[in-house]
């Protein structure tokens, strides 16, 4: 990649303790933690905005600052591995049409195209702002952020550009739908959306996505754009199986996707190809909160040794929130995941599908993006549904 974004440069601001833990979530299993890896009262030094030490409080060193958890828990910060914030407008009323009866189609997706296209730059990024804002405050410290209601050349190279302002990791989903003046000849829009638009997009992009479902891109248009995207050195991730069965998780699977995404209507061969590969799926129960869809059975996933993500899917049609909290609880509630499971695929889930290992756990070296809950134990996100228990936010290091 040429030009790609900038990496945000880490802020620091001398050594600083976070003392008095009383749970603390590693992510990095091994003795008597679990998968969570949990350790009970310690502390964590942070240096050069890394994690530096995490230790025994009694063996804690000196530190220029310091932060008292007071007892409660403190965890990595949640990676959302799948978000649409660049858009304008918002679709309430179609939210609620279909609490009174109407089926989410994906058709009100042309509708925040219009709204978008029509928006300023300024106008964009302080939608994109608030919303990161909103999720770094319930504990994201990390967020992956599409482009997708531009559909043209121009506008998708905006969204990203202006997604990078946020995040290095940024997704390129000009096949989101065949957009209205495309509606006659998808073809065309396909090979729009591999020539001119991928050239645009691409300096700004880590990845591409297509949205792989009837009414969207069919498994031959979608493996056409994913294998363009493939050549200029974007990785795979892919909107699959969302509305129905269909060929998405399989074409991920064979194209090595990093993840595939939604995954709500799976067949014993859809998981069996997930399981053989490293492939992750990533999970969105704010989607089937929002369209009134039957919750995907992440309990089958897990038994079959699929690695699960759990993620916002923050966009203004199917799942307009921002909070990993309430998708944890979501998870627990309705999928079958336990609240350890669940708070594993909010981090490090996260961050397997993205592909990162500096994000989603807490060990020396690894960024120290961390929240302090206002709460004993990782348990409560799950177990005080609604309830705000982000109590403080670091990111690299500094309080936010
Ligand atoms: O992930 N499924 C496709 N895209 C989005 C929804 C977009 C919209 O309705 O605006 C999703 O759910
Ligand atoms: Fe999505």
């Amino acid at each position: 990649r040429p030009d790609g974004p900038v990496r945000r440069a880490v802020r620091h601001s001398g050594s600083l303790l976070v003392d008095n833990i009383g749970e603390l979530v590693t992510n990095s299993p091994g003795g008597a933690g679990g998968p969570l890896g949990l350790r009970r009262d310690v502390a964590l030094l942070v240096e050069d905005g890394l994690v530096g030490w995490i230790g025994p409080a009694r063996d804690a060193p000196a530190a220029d600052r310091r932060i008292d958890a007071a007892g409660a828990a403190v965890l990595p910060g949640f990676v959302d591995s799948h978000a649409h914030l660049v858009f304008a407008g918002d679709r309430a009323a179609e939210f609620a049409a279909r609490m009174a009866g109407e089926p989410y189609t994906g058709g009100g997706i042309r509708t925040t195209v219009g709204a978008t296209r029509a928006a300023s730059d300024d106008e964009l990024r302080a939608t994109v702002q608030r919303l990161h804002t909103e999720a770094m405050r319930q504990g994201t410290t990390t967020i992956e952020i599409k482009s997708g209601y531009g559909l043209t050349v121009a506008d998708e190279a905006r969204s990203l550009r202006i997604a990078a302002e946020f995040t290095d990791d940024t997704t390129f989903l000009g096949a989101h739908v065949v957009p209205a003046e495309y509606a006659d000849r998808p073809d065309d829009y396909v090979g729009m959306v591999c020539g001119p638009m991928l050239a645009a997009a691409a300096p700004y992009a880590r990845w591409i996505d297509v949205f792989c479902e009837r009414g969207a891109f069919d498994v031959d248009h979608a493996r056409a754009i994913l294998a363009c995207g493939q050549a200029v050195g974007l990785g795979v991730r892919v909107h699959a199986n969302q509305l129905g069965p269909g060929p998405g998780v399989q074409l991920g699977v064979e194209l090595g996707a990093a993840s595939v995404d939604h995954c709500t209507h799976l067949t014993d061969a859809d998981i069996d190809a997930l399981a053989e590969s490293s492939t992750v799926a990533t999970l969105l129960p704010g989607a089937e909160f929002s369209t009134r869809s039957p919750y995907p059975d992440a309990r089958r996933l897990l038994d079959a040794g699929v690695t699960v993500a759990l993620a916002t899917d923050c966009n203004p049609g199917s799942s307009y929130t921002s909070s990993m909290p309430f998708c944890i609880a979501l998870a627990v509630r309705e999928m079958r995941m336990t609240p350890a499971e669940a708070v594993w695929a909010a981090t490090a889930g996260g961050a397997a599908a993205l592909r990162r290992d500096d994000v989603g756990r807490l060990r020396p070296g690894a960024r120290a993006d961390l929240m302090i809950l206002d709460a004993p134990s990782h348990l409560h996100l799950a177990y005080r549904p609604g309830v705000p228990l982000i109590r403080q936010v670091l990111h690299n290091g500094v309080p936010q």
